[in-house]
């Protein structure tokens, strides 16, 4: 891990979670640096953010690339070139190859409690099913949808009266802080990943 830690995120929209990345790496003693935002569309506020704070930017649209295997090629080489220690994934809506995986650590979050809810819809779900708690989970990003090995979980209660949005928006607001916290922890301590189970501290990677 460099010292400050290296971190490349990616987004497909509004960019919070990255927002929150960068107020917490403006202070070094955090330990870590966003050296690279990247996106799979232009025009989203997450790479408003990124500009805004002169981190530098890139986009690599799957439509611009004849097959899925070149658009995953050209992301793991622009991504390769920041020589991130870790890859953050925040509200990115792409799956990424298993190549690109085997490179970088990879690190994403997931607005329910796993194993619970995966895929596209977690607060939805969760609201339908009647769950009384739900939350967040950072997870290392593996073959699956929202199945790799948990990092870090937030609980967040569900209220009577929630819609999908009012529930997502308090998940969210716990999601950022967890990820924070996590990933600062990573980056000053170093993190180990054995099978299932994810140790921050201890053995630095
Ligand atoms: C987050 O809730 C994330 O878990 C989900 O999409 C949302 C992204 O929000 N995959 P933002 O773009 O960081 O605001």
């Amino acid at each position: 891990m460099s010292q400050p830690a290296r971190l490349v995120v990616l987004v497909s929209g509004s960019g919070t979670n990255l927002q929150a990345l960068l107020d917490a790496t403006a202070d070094p003693a955090y330990g870590a640096r966003i050296v690279a935002v990247g996106a799979d569309r232009e025009d989203i506020e997450g790479l408003a953010r990124a500009e805004r704070a002169g981190v530098p930017t890139f986009v690599r649209r799957v439509s611009d690339f004849e097959t899925r295997e070149g658009w995953d090629a050209a992301l793991t080489t622009v991504v390769d070139r920041f020589e991130p220690d870790v890859v953050v994934s925040a509200g990115f809506m792409k799956l990424l190859s298993q190549e690109f995986l085997d490179r970088h650590l990879t690190l994403n979050t997931h607005p329910a409690l796993c194993p619970a809810f995966p895929g596209m819809h977690g607060p939805r779900d969760a609201l339908e099913h009647g769950v009384k708690v739900t939350g967040a989970t950072l997870f290392v990003v593996d073959a699956g949808v929202d199945t790799g090995p948990i990092v870090a979980q937030v609980p967040v209660p569900v209220e009577e009266d929630d819609d999908v949005a009012s529930l997502h928006e308090r998940i969210k607001t716990a999601e950022r802080a967890m990820l924070v916290d996590a990933v600062g922890r990573i980056a000053r301590e170093g993190i180990s990943v054995e099978g299932r189970r994810v140790r921050i501290g201890a053995v630095a990677r």
